[in-house]
């Protein structure tokens, strides 16, 4: 496909992506659509099948090589824990799949319903349906609750209405007329991910949503991805309460040093002492 990034550098970068490492324990990208036979990157043409996908994906920072030869998929309706120490890769690889400018993808690709984000800037891939809610939330300063939501239906395509958002979120309601930089970090949290909704949302990227969260905050906003779940929202979730997200995912992969090393169900990270140990100091 003529559309893969591959843009050569003037500094150098892997003349062939280098091969994943095998996976410890659950199945390395083995499902019906990826079935791995030995390493290296999965088979690019089934990339574009899957609802979501990410196939051989490398990021830079200037000539700091962070996301190195990253590959996964999400079905329609699941929700991914996208775990891993900190400094990992976690919040590259979510930024990349934004199509922010960083960090910059050098090679792979990524496909959302069949449409090829790779080939798009941030701007397209909003357009297309991805919603990052940024671990800084970025709450616009001087704007109103509902102002924040306003601008973010601004241009089409527009996801839910404000007051489906309030349903949701009851403080939001409640403080619609406040201004959102003053609301607490919960608060601001439900505001980040409201705004995110606000768009025609198909794929919704969280980066560490439970964050500098009081605990029984935490659970106010868990109860609303559960929800935000149920109503089959494809997610792919950030975490270091690794835990919490992996009672609300179903899959999950673990990030190291910028390659996946484990592939599998939410269920065998939980089971898997050592893996946990090893990868998430838990
Ligand atoms: N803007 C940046 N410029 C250069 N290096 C960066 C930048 N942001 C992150 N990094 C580096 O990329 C690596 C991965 O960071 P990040 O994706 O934020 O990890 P995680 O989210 O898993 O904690 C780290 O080594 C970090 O220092
Ligand atoms: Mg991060």
């Amino acid at each position: 496909m003529s559309d893969t990034i591959d843009k050569q550098p003037n500094t150098k970068q892997p003349d062939a992506a280098p091969a994943a490492r095998p996976a410890r324990g659950g199945a390395l990208l083995g499902d019906e659509v990826f079935t791995r036979h030995g390493e290296g990157p999965p088979p690019r043409n089934l990339a574009e099948h899957a609802y979501f996908s990410v196939w051989d994906l490398h990021a830079y920072y200037g000539e700091s090589y962070i996301v190195q030869g990253v590959s996964f998929q999400v079905r329609e309706g699941e929700i991914l824990a996208l775990l891993g120490r900190n400094g990992a890769g976690k919040t590259s690889t979510l930024r990349a799949i934004a199509r922010v400018d960083e960090p910059a993808v050098r090679h792979g690709e990524i496909w959302l319903d069949h449409k090829p984000l790779h080939a798009m800037k941030a701007h397209g891939a909003a357009q297309s349906g991805v919603g990052l809610v940024p671990e800084d939330r970025r709450i616009i300063q001087g704007l109103t609750v509902e102002e924040n939501l306003q601008l973010a239906q601004i241009a089409p395509p527009v996801g839910w209405s404000i007051e489906r958002i309030y349903d949701l979120f009851p403080r939001l309601g409640e403080r619609r007329k406040q201004e959102g930089t003053t609301l607490s970090g919960g608060e601001q949290q439900m505001l980040a991910i409201g705004r995110a909704l606000a768009r025609d949302v198909k794929l919704l990227l969280l980066d560490e949503p439970y964050e500098g969260l009081a605990p029984v905050i935490v659970q106010e906003i868990e109860r609303t991805l559960e929800e935000i779940k149920r109503l089959g929202m494809t997610t792919i979730i950030v975490e270091q309460n690794a835990i919490a997200a992996l009672h609300l995912a179903d899959r999950a992969i673990i990030l190291d040093m910028g390659e996946i090393v484990f592939d599998g169900t939410a269920k065998e990270v939980l089971d898997n002492t050592e893996l946990r140990q090893e990868y998430l100091a838990i």
